[in-house]
């Protein structure tokens, strides 16, 4: 299956998950706004990719799993956006959720967003050890332990001067969790042994964190079509961001050698089971950022 058939099926789930919404009319209106605002999609995406590439073929319900990750995803970034967090007026260059249906309506679709995926994880066609499983790893990555943990880190550490330890739990959390979500799910979907779970986590820690890294650093260098948000946000707001405590160049090199890293462990997994690593390095390796 390829690029295009996998996210048309993500599409479908979410078109169908939204679609006999009647209760209100508004609420609806508002979630779709921000979910076909056109998002890069690379979660759920990721998520069918690994699955593949652990020779599962992929059905309907995968697909609704990886909807799920990528409706939490978009509930994150309007509340993100909001005033009262990040304050911004564009988000995937088009106006942010609250800008275009007010803060009220903005902060519901969010909180709709933050639940509804549950029920269609629930819903789904797959054993329901497994889906026990997926909604345990999704909440634990998503709320407390996750990333509406990482956000409030961040939000506590503009202005400050944090170390490289505390800016890494930071990203882990409000950006890395979600990254590696679509991994540790493949994982059990695919029933691989807890040591391999652990590994093919771990290298979706690794993106995550090369992710938010990455996001750091076109903040400073992209423009507005680049990115679809305002750029230069984060110095505005002093944010704590690997630019900010280690400067741009270094910030590359962090980066990519992140990025170095995750390819070295799908090299291990590719070792140890029938793992076709190729897809994956291939998406790892459009993250590189250019020194
Ligand atoms: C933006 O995520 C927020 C971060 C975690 C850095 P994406 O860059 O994946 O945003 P979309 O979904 O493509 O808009
Ligand atoms: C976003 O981090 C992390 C989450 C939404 C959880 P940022 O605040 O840097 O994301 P952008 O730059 O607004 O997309
Ligand atoms: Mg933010
Ligand atoms: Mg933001
Ligand atoms: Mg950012």
């Amino acid at each position: 299956m390829n690029k295009q058939e996998k996210l048309a099926l993500v599409e479908s789930a979410l078109e169908e998950f939204y679609g006999d919404q009647q209760l209100a009319a508004n609420l609806r209106e508002a979630v779709l706004y921000s979910i076909h605002a056109g998002g890069k999609r690379i979660r759920p995406y990721l998520l069918l990719e690994v699955l593949e590439s652990l020779q599962v073929p992929i059905t309907i319900a995968h697909a609704q799993v990886a909807a799920a990750l990528e409706m939490i995803h978009t509930g994150s970034l309007i509340h993100d956006d909001l005033p009262a967090m990040d304050d911004d007026d564009f988000r995937r260059g088009s106006l942010t959720n609250h800008k275009k249906f007010g803060e009220a309506l903005a902060i519901l679709a969010g909180d709709a967003l933050f639940l509804d995926p549950y029920a269609l994880i629930a819903q789904a066609n797959l054993p329901n050890e497994i889906k026990v499983d997926l909604i345990a790893s999704l909440s634990l990555s998503s709320g407390s332990m996750g990333m509406v943990a990482g956000q409030v880190l961040d939000m506590e550490g503009e202005g400050k001067h944090l170390n490289l330890e505390e800016l890494q739990t930071i990203h882990a959390n409000k950006t890395g969790k979600l990254l590696a979500f679509p991994f540790q799910a493949a994982g059990v979907i695919a029933e691989l042994d807890e040591n391999l779970q652990i590994q093919l986590k771990t290298v979706g820690e690794l993106i995550g964190l090369a992710f938010q890294v990455r996001d750091d650093i076109l903040d400073v260098t992209a423009s507005f079509e680049e990115i679809g948000k305002t750029p230069q946000k984060d110095l505005q707001a002093e944010k704590s961001t690997y630019p900010a405590l280690l400067g741009l160049d270094e910030a590359k090199v962090f980066c990519n050698r992140t990025l170095n890293q995750a390819n070295e462990k799908l090299d291990v997994i590719s070792q140890l089971v029938d793992f076709d690593k190729e897809p994956i390095v291939k998406i790892v390796e459009s993250l590189r950022i250019n020194a």
